[in-house]
């Protein structure tokens, strides 16, 4: 079976709140340009466009994004907005507020609780929605979380968001934010090559209360914003070996096999790399490849 003929069927599905989403999904950071992070040279617009269609088409129904993801001449909302709608019914967009980038691109000081309104209103005239399905508050450096993460239940009540998630935290934000309304989903830099007692702490809880752990840089690793890593360990090359599949795909099996509610979205401007990802949900690691990669990751670590 080739890469193509594979869908996102293969990892199946979680549901975030009321929300079934495709545990295999798509994060829209890459779709801008090259080079680090978002600056550097704009992305082809017909391939951006080509990828978002081909990840629906091959049955991905989570798409990451924010309104931060832009670089000179694309936005990532903008893109899924011009591919994508009207959206298919069962597609779910998750979205991120707290970072701030002003219109050169520079990053700011992050979001005031009072400011979040305006970054949740941003996204939805970009996506073209009245309300968004997911919005994490990604933490910025912040102590306590209370007063943003208040704000943005303040909008889910209010109906401009059905569900919150949140981002670059520790076990104590999440108990923090919960204190204040339901959290679906806790997203945090998570990888095969990138061991944090922190991270492996939060993805355990999440999976004890039925909360979705969503990895971020799984594919890139440790070469983090600068993109896809080619430094890949000899445990992830000689697994991706025996199984005749690439180590971006082992990176993002691995990652779906540390539980139900690990949900993968890597992001890529490529449709090979896009139908890759996909196919990497039907990759089946034995426990010894498990227990081979983990001990490679404890000795990395
Ligand atoms: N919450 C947060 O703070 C946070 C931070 C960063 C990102 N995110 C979200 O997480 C998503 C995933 O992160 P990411 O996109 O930065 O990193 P990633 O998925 O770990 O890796 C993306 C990089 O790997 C390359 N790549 C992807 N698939 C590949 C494949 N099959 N073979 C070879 N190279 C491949 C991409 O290049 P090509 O484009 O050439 O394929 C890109 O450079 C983002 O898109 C974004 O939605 C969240």
């Amino acid at each position: 079976m080739t890469s193509e003929t594979i869908t996102a069927d293969a990892a199946g599905t979680w549901k975030l709140g009321d929300l079934s989403v495709s545990r295999v999904g798509f994060g829209a950071m890459r779709l801008t340009g090259s080079a680090a992070f978002h600056f550097g040279t704009p992305s082809d617009r017909q391939r951006s466009i080509a990828v978002l269609h081909k990840a629906v088409e091959l049955g991905v129904t989570h798409i990451d994004t924010a309104a931060f993801y832009f670089s000179a001449l694309r936005s990532a909302n903008e893109l899924i907005n011009t591919a994508l709608a009207p959206y298919p019914d069962d597609l779910v967009i998750a979205t991120k507020v707290g970072p701030y980038r002003d219109y050169s691109g520079e990053w700011g000081t992050s979001a005031r609780p009072d400011q979040l309104r305006g970054h949740v209103e941003e996204n939805l005239r970009q996506l073209g929605r009245d309300h968004l399905d997911v919005v994490y508050l990604r933490r910025m450096r912040q102590d306590s979380i209370a007063e943003h993460f208040g704000a943005l239940a303040e909008l889910r009540e209010a109906g401009l968001i059905r569900h919150l998630g949140i981002s670059g935290v520790e076990p104590r934000h999440l108990a923090e934010a919960q204190a204040i309304a339901p959290v679906v989903s806790v997203q945090n830099q998570y990888a095969v090559d990138r061991l944090d007692p922190v991270d492996d702490e939060v993805l355990r809880i999440c999976g004890e209360q039925g909360i979705a752990f969503v990895p971020f840089y799984a594919v890139a690793g440790k070469a983090g914003a600068e993109g896809g890593t080619t430094a890949h360990d000899d445990e992830v090359l000689a697994v991706a070996r025996a199984h005749g599949v690439s180590p971006a795909q082992v990176r993002i099996a691995w990652t779906l096999h540390q539980g139900p509610h690990v949900l993968a979205i890597p992001g890529t401007g490529n449709p090979d790399h896009l139908a890759e990802n996909v196919a990497a949900g039907a990759l089946r690691l034995t426990a010894d490849e498990l227990a081979r990669l983990n001990a490679a990751r404890e000795q990395a670590g």
